[in-house]
């Protein structure tokens, strides 16, 4: 069949299952929405009922219109009081016409099938456990209520079908007295009509092995879900910092949804292409409703690796004051106390030192900068600390013991180490006195016994976004990911000079195997005396091969404009379509 004849036919096809663009398994795109969302206020049941017309709306509104998937935050739309069940993705359920569950759930299911989209929630869910019912969980059913809740992400698919469901495996802090992990991780992976097969989890889940890494080593997973309420910290772990450097060690797609509450540090959405950097980004100084797009490069075996077009650079001008954030709270990394570290001076224009954590891990540093041009005596300036680590005397945010490696360039207020990871208050007047002409930052990586390591580039700048990834230049020998039983040379290279840098670094995860217990009798290594698990049959396979879509009753008509539409779209060629 003649090619154009046979794309307008396929468009035809996508015209009467009732949208103009769907993505088609052959295209080289998909159409991808974020929702970074703030937090409403009111009862229990008035918050739910806000965030669910609102996430409706977004659902709804000619801005999400021809988009293949949505992803929203999570921890905002219900919460205890308003949990709902969730059927299982192999229960085959559509809560749209089986209302058998909490009515957001049913309203939202149904938006996904009128829209035609695919849609990941966020839920607290519930389960019955009474009597060995539900799954095995690390903590014993509750015996005055017999219910059981979980940090739940659902997908809905383009006709409101719960096709996958995933229960956070790595709770945050206190989530530890309320919250039920299960024994066995979920491994969540769904396929889509547009040829793509996603896994998912949530927020603190990133920074852990499993399931997150397991999804990419063993599953083969290279575009990640990720629905979150993250609590950023400086230098190392702030949203969109995090999100594009884990998406770029590990070289997957990953769309991140966070909530938006920035003074209580969480803000910072995006998607992002793996080694091709952000698609798209956001972090705010104020609470805000945003839904952010972006065609992403579906990657295929055998096609060459998906590059961003080029970017015409202004020419770079040294810069006295440039915006910066003051607003968004973060936290505070206290590892960096515990790093071998050194103090710039002040006016350094020209360092090349190697710096040392004990005898095993060294990096090496080379940074050059220019002073500003004109009198900056009136301003504040950051002073720069080089800092190496290797070991296991570190956490993660306080919640988690871990194993890490860095070399890092990063910030301070003062001379002080106690001043590093804080930014200067609103109030202060602070100025680039120097500007950086040129940093490389790079060690030897040790190997990971079983292949459990994750190498990042973890830099940031004064509005709490990364350096571009065409920014900088990368090199690992050999490739991390293909030899995690080998030591490895990583080098990071700005090679655009910047005004504003918080942090440049390398920053590795080498997901320890040491256990935490969160002063929890159920989860001491051993087990407590308390737990009584309740194996039940494992759970069904997880990936689950979705129906084509159909046309159902509320798809759009296939109007003759529609047509029209579609006719205009093929004689544009193929490709265009998209
Ligand atoms: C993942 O890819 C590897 C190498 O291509 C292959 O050997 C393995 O079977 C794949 N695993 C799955 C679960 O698809
Ligand atoms: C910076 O210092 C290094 C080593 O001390 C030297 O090789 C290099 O030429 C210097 N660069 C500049 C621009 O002064
Ligand atoms: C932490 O690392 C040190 C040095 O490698 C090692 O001696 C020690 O056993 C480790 N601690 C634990 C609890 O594994
Ligand atoms: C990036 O680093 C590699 C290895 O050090 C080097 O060969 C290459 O020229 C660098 N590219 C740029 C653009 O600096």
């Amino acid at each position: 069949m003649n090619m154009k004849l046979r794309h307008l036919l396929i468009l035809l096809a996508v015209c009467v299952a009732g949208s103009y663009q769907l993505s088609l398994p052959d295209d080289p795109t998909y159409y991808a929405g974020v929702v970074e969302h703030s937090v409403a206020e009111g009862t229990p049941s008035e918050q739910t009922s806000i965030m669910s017309n609102a996430f409706r709306t977004i659902i709804e509104s000619p801005d999400a219109r021809d988009l293949d998937i949505i992803v929203f935050p999570e921890h905002i739309l219900n919460s205890r009081e308003t949990a709902t069940f969730v059927p299982h993705g192999a229960q085959n359920v559509t809560p749209c016409y089986a209302p058998d569950y909490e009515v957001f759930l049913v309203e939202l299911s149904c938006a996904a099938r009128s829209r035609g989209v695919y849609v990941v929630l966020n839920v607290v869910e519930k389960e019955l456990c009474a009597n060995g019912a539900g799954a095995a969980t690390l903590d014993p059913c509750p015996p005055a209520t017999g219910v059981r809740y979980f940090n739940t992400n659902v997908v809905l698919d383009r006709r409101g079908r719960v096709v996958s469901r995933y229960r956070k495996t790595h709770l945050w802090r206190r989530e530890y007295y309320s919250t039920s992990v299960l024994v066995e991780p979920d491994v969540a992976i769904f396929e889509t009509d547009f040829g793509v097969t996603f896994g998912h989890f949530i927020c603190f889940d990133m920074l852990f092995y499993d399931p997150a890494m397991r999804l990419i080593h063993e599953h083969n997973v290279s575009d990640i879900i990720y629905p979150t309420y993250w609590f950023s910290e400086l230098p190392f772990l702030s949203a969109v910092q995090l999100q594009e450097g884990w998406a770029f060690g590990n070289d997957v797609n990953l769309l991140a949804a966070d909530a938006s509450n920035p003074s209580g540090r969480t803000t910072g959405s995006g998607i992002y292409a793996g080694r091709a950097g952000r698609l798209t980004a956001s972090i705010n100084e104020m609470p805000a409703r945003l839904l952010l797009k972006a065609h992403v490069p579906k990657r295929r075996p055998g096609l060459p690796a998906y590059q961003l077009p080029a970017q015409l650079d202004p020419i770079f001008q040294p810069l006295l004051e440039t915006p910066r954030y003051t607003k968004v709270a973060t936290y505070r990394d206290y590892n960096v106390d515990i790093f071998t570290s050194t103090l710039l001076d002040a006016d350094f224009v020209n360092i090349s030192q190697q710096l040392c954590h004990g005898s095993a891990f060294c990096c090496d540093f080379h940074v050059q900068r220019q002073a500003f041009p004109g009198d900056a005596s009136a301003l504040q300036a950051y002073r720069y600390r080089l800092g190496v680590y290797l070991g296991n005397e570190t956490t993660l945010i306080r919640v988690d013991r871990s194993e890490q490696a860095i070399c890092a360039l990063f910030a301070c207020r003062d001379e002080e180490i106690q001043s590093c990871g804080y930014v200067f208050p609103e109030a202060s007047r602070v100025g680039n006195k120097h500007h950086f002409t040129s940093i490389r930052i790079g060690g030897t990586f040790p190997a990971a016994p079983r292949g459990r390591r994750l190498i990042m580039p973890s830099t940031l700048d004064g509005l709490f976004m990364p350096v571009a990834v065409a920014h900088y230049n990368w090199s690992e020998a050999p490739a991390a990911a293909a030899h995690p039983q080998q030591a490895v040379r990583v080098d990071l290279e700005l090679i655009r000079p910047r005004n504003d840098i918080l942090t440049f670094a390398i920053w590795s995860n080498y997901y320890t195997e040491l256990p935490s217990t969160h002063n929890m009798d159920h989860l001491q290594p051993n087990g407590g005396a308390t737990v009584t698990v309740t194996v039940t049959a494992p759970p069904p396979a997880v990936a689950q091969t979705p129906a084509p879509v159909a046309g159902s009753a509320t798809d759009l008509a296939c109007t003759l404009s529609l047509v029209l539409v579609c006719l205009l779209f093929s004689s544009m060629g193929p490709g265009a379509a998209n």
